[in-house]
């Protein structure tokens, strides 16, 4: 038997129960006690190290602590002493946060990675692949999922505001922490912009963002990763399937045909890439009038036309995942920052995205997620 434990023992115990609100991992265990001392009359002093001076979380980081140490019974005061990091130290850290994988490795991209990737994408603009995004994300997360988005959408980034990100990321060395929301980890271009600024890059910055986004941004372990893709077949489409070759392409269209006509040409892409398709959403589907009828104010029949096409393009089968309706609340929730999926789940627009999410789930890890070796064909022009 061991012998009872010491107050020091008992408090390493309670700060084993803190967790760096960041990092998400016990900050016994990440380097930040940098001691203890207790006290006759009962009162603790503890030290802890910030990642960086500028911690923006460094208050909450404090309550935490001394609310773990002030449920120990006879402790009568604790007091908590913050101090910062050495380089040497940061970078330990960021080499165990990497589980001593080389800086600049994208770990969706290694071969044991068991995070499914997701690339939202769409022929045209405004057909709703960032409301289909962050819908889709919160949905994964209210089932328990650790997800990720990435706004890969580096011109016209949407996703801090549909997200109702405020955060901006903070940064460990070469490691970028991205803001959470809704118990998504979020990055976008917009979180280091300032204000509305446009941004004005040429393709190579836009790789290297994205591969900035993919690789020194500190994910943790990732059950889905949702990149919000800007609409056509551009250079970022092409760099995620080079950066992310097992990334499966998810394809938003509307139901009218012309725009189903351009989601068939991104979507088509995939074969060059030699990526999956996991399936067509059809967005703005109809709009529910007072009577039960439904207007199709966009036409019919898109999302269908896609799948099948690209079905018979890529010799896989597309599935058609879902139709969601238009719904006013649904473009208030993207301005206000709450998806809809949580808000309200049971309007229909959100109910068929909980559907698609639901879908996506259940989809078992495996071959299915990989990229199959089709053979490419030559495009029609
Ligand atoms: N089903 C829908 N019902 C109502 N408004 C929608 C719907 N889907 C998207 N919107 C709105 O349409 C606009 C364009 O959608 P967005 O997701 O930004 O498209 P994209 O990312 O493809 O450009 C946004 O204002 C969004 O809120
Ligand atoms: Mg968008």
């Amino acid at each position: 038997m061991s012998a009872p434990d010491t107050l020091a023992d008992q408090v390493h115990a309670a700060l084993a129960t803190v967790s760096d609100p960041e990092i998400r991992r016990p900050i016994t265990e990440i380097g930040m006690v940098k001691g203890v001392q207790t006290h006759p009359d009962g009162s603790v002093d503890v030290a802890i190290y910030l990642t960086i001076a500028a911690c923006p979380l460094k208050d909450r980081l404090t309550a935490d602590v001394t609310s773990a140490v002030a449920r120990i019974p006879g402790v009568t005061a604790v007091r908590v002493e913050l101090d910062v990091m050495s380089q040497e130290q940061r970078q330990a850290l960021q080499s165990q946060l990497r589980g001593g994988t080389p800086v600049k490795e994208i770990p969706f991209a290694k071969p044991g990675s068991l995070t499914r990737v997701y690339a939202v994408a769409s022929g045209k603009g405004g057909v709703g692949k960032s409301t289909v995004t962050v819908n889709l994300a919160a949905a994964l997360a209210r089932r328990g999922l650790s997800v990720g988005v990435v706004d890969a959408d580096i011109y016209g980034f949407s996703i801090p505001r549909m997200l109702g990100v405020t955060g901006s990321p903070t940064q460990v060395e070469q490691m970028i922490m991205p803001p959470q929301a809704h118990g998504i980890r979020v990055i976008s271009i917009g979180m280091f912009t300032k204000g509305n600024t446009a941004v004005v890059w040429r393709g190579p910055m836009l790789h290297r963002a994205l591969q900035q986004f993919l690789a020194d941004v500190f994910w943790g372990d990732l059950d889905v990763l949702l990149m919000d893709l800007p609409p056509g077949t551009g250079d970022i489409a092409i760099s995620v399937a080079q950066l992310v070759p097992s990334a499966e392409i998810l394809v938003v269209t509307t139901p009218q045909q012309a725009a189903a006509e351009v989601a068939e040409r991104a979507g088509s892409i995939a074969l060059q890439t030699h990526q999956q398709i996991v399936g067509v959403v059809e967005n703005m589907s109809w709009l529910a009038q007072p009577d039960g009828s439904r207007l199709e104010l966009f036409g019919s029949g898109g999302g269908g036309q896609v799948a099948a096409s690209l079905s018979q393009l890529t010799g896989a089968p597309v599935p058609l995942l879902g139709q969601v309706p238009i719904d006013v609340r649904l473009r208030e929730s993207g301005d206000n920052g709450r998806p809809l999926v949580l808000d309200d789940p049971s309007a229909p627009a959100a109910a068929a995205l909980l559907a698609v999410a639901d879908g996506l789930a259940a989809r078992q890890r495996g071959l299915a997620g990989r990229s199959l070796s089709l053979t490419p064909v030559s495009s029609g022009g």
